[in-house]
């Protein structure tokens, strides 16, 4: 397909933010041996994909300017590299590109056959596409991080989910929910509602200083957070966890680096422990799974079209968002 065009937005430089991105036709990719291209239905941004516009894993991201941004889509394969086994022409599936290549904001898109999983007709594209980051960070966070059994097994755990309302923290109070745990979550006040509606067992107004305390409303002390907000310190959270708390840390700074390697040091029973994803196709298989049987829900912000995809970078960048951006062919 290398000689078709297709629409895509670039940025060329770091920094910038929506005015930088520019609407441009380029080559549609050629998958390689081991790669899907993928003609894309849904795509959606998180706030990892601004960051690394802005600079904050310079030298390393971008690989290379310019640059199509965006690693979540949902599509139907239109080619399939040699060495694929799994996909053929024709097949709707789920894809989470890399960080190094990105290009989600485009009508085409190639991935790796082992980060793509079948969507099954009850999943939507919008719905699908909404899914790799997010509720696989969330998955990991409650799964791996905090050993929450996700069929119900296990002991009762509380847990705290911080920003509850933006794209990891919906899909981490369903899933928390899943297993046997008392969930807290902060959010802003016009979602407390729609946080409940979501499973959690209380909810705090980040903006009250009840909810910046992050005092549990029941007095519970918390085995695990799930720490997706930004800018709370160690000394807020340490007096809320249980006596062998952790706190699962999305975006650490290097504060929080500091208290981690500090509380490793000196073998304190409540850790912070930072948390990077590292996406694996039975997981991503699983989430695909919950959407289609109607266990898990993907709540959508909006929806953008590909010619209107700076509207959705500069939701993403506001960091208000509740629940997922969609942005559409
Ligand atoms: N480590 C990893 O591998 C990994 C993976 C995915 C995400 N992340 C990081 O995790 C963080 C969350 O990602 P996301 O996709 O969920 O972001 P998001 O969708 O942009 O989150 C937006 C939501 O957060 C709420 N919020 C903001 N500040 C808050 C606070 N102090 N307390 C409670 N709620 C607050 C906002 O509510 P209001 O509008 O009411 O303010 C909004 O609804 C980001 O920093 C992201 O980079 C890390």
């Amino acid at each position: 397909m290398a000689s078709k065009l297709m629409h895509a937005l670039q940025y060329s430089g770091y920094g910038g933010g929506a005015d930088s991105l520019k609407h441009v036709e380029v080559a549609v990719p050629d998958p390689k041996a081991d790669e899907v291209l993928v003609k894309i239905e849904a795509a959606t941004l998180n706030p990892i994909d601004w960051k690394i516009q802005a600079g904050a894993l310079r030298p390393f991201l971008p690989r290379k300017f310019p640059t199509i941004p965006g690693t979540d889509v949902a599509g139907e394969v239109v080619q399939a590299g040699s060495a694929v086994k799994r996909f053929k022409t024709g097949d709707k599936v789920v894809a989470i590109l890399s960080h190094a290549n990105g290009g989600g904001l485009a009508e085409y898109a190639v991935a790796k056959e082992n980060l793509t999983v079948t969507r099954p007709p009850e999943v939507s594209a919008p719905d699908g596409a909404a899914l790799p980051v997010a509720a696989l960070t969330a998955h990991q966070a409650l799964t791996q991080a905090a050993n929450i059994k996700l069929d119900g097994s296990g002991e009762r755990k509380n847990i705290l989910i911080t920003a509850a309302s933006g794209g990891v923290g919906h899909y981490a109070v369903q899933l928390a929910k899943m297993g046997n745990t008392h969930v807290t979550a902060t959010c802003g006040a016009r979602n407390l509602d729609f946080v409940k509606g979501l499973g959690a067992d209380e909810v705090l107004d980040y903006k009250t200083p009840e909810g910046a305390s992050l005092n549990s409303p029941s007095g519970k002390k918390y085995d695990y957070v799930i720490h997706g907000a930004s800018g709370i310190p160690w000394s807020t959270f340490e007096p809320n966890l249980s006596a062998t708390g952790k706190v699962i840390d999305l975006t650490p700074t290097p504060s929080a680096m500091m208290t981690f390697a500090l509380k490793k040091l000196t073998f304190s029973k409540k850790q912070l422990v930072p948390l990077l994803l590292i996406p694996k196709t039975e997981n991503f298989d699983y989430v695909v799974n919950l959407v289609k049987e109607g266990k898990l829900k993907t709540v959508i912000d909006s929806k953008h079209p590909l010619k209107k995809a700076e509207e959705a970078w500069s939701r993403i960048m506001s960091g208000h968002a509740t629940g997922k951006i969609i942005i559409e062919p």
